[in-house]
């Protein structure tokens, strides 16, 4: 069975304050969630020690952002993910879409950010989506293939299910445009069947291991619909996880869908 995977994605939003008052009502709502699922919350780089600190032994992660796909030199601006599992992240976001389309990384310079996310211990959260002019000309299945591949060819299929895949449409991100439960239902499949197809012998086993989760307008009130699909394992979460009510809420329509509502998950 895979373990689900719930990860905020703060993007540039907080400060000292907010983080602060946000992690003291967050933390117990998450708290008893923390054996069923891994949970993770990814501030702006500079928060990254206060986040760490507020987070302490909770069992609740670390993540951040992005990487660099290089291990030092100059690159200004840009950071190492040995710096961030220094800083004690367990989690980086790889090619999401914002980073893609405001800032052109392209599938190869994401490849190249996973294996580097990767040869640290971290685990990768590959980021994967089309945007509305793609899917109105039927290119979905084309386009996250292709940025499912271009990770494959880097870092092998293997190494890829040591990460996390967040299906991402652009068109649903920050738009209160959710995508429906049909349409997450097949993109996913797509995406397994797509891994299980690799010339691989050990593909179909990768593939059933690969933990695929969702991202894109999900709210308390389309979570449980979202998370209760047979290939969605969780989600990645944006405006509603710098919410702690919704964010909470969010944690456990994931445990009611996922079947882990138990009274261990309840009492712990
Ligand atoms: P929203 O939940 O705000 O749509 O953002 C999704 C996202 O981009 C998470 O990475």
């Amino acid at each position: 069975m895979r373990k689900p995977v719930l990860i905020g994605n703060w993007k540039m939003n907080g400060s000292l304050q907010a983080n602060q008052a946000l992690m003291v009502r967050l933390l117990p709502r998450l708290r008893m969630f923390r054996k069923s699922m891994d949970l993770a919350v990814c501030p702006p780089l500079p928060y990254l020690f206060q986040v760490r600190d507020l987070l302490g032994y909770t069992g609740i992660a670390l993540g951040a952002q992005n990487a660099s796909a290089f291990v030092s030199g100059a690159y200004t601006g840009e950071v190492s993910a040995t710096m961030l599992q220094e800083m004690g992240c367990r989690y980086v976001l790889v090619g999401h879409s914002e980073r893609r389309t405001l800032y052109g990384e392209t599938n190869q310079d994401v490849a190249a950010r996973f294996r580097a996310v990767m040869s640290v211990g971290l685990t990768p959260v590959l980021c994967v989506g089309e945007s509305l002019e793609e899917r109105e000309a039927d290119q979905t299945s084309t386009v996250v293939a292709n940025q499912i591949q271009a990770v494959i060819d880097e870092v092998g299929l293997s190494s890829l299910a040591k990460g996390v895949v967040a299906y991402e449409p652009v068109w649903a991100i920050g738009t209160g445009r959710t995508a429906t439960p049909e349409q997450v239902s097949m993109v996913h499949q797509d995406i397994r069947s797509f891994v299980g197809r690799n010339a691989s012998e050990a593909s179909q086993d990768i593939s059933d291991a690969l933990r695929i989760i969702y991202g894109g307008s999900v709210k308390p009130e389309n979570a449980f619909d979202l998370f209760g699909l047979a290939d969605v394992d969780g989600g990645l979460i944006g405006g509603a996880s710098l919410h702690s009510e919704d964010f909470g809420a969010i944690a456990g329509a994931l445990a009611e869908a996922s079947g882990l509502l138990t009274d261990e998950c309840e009492t712990n």
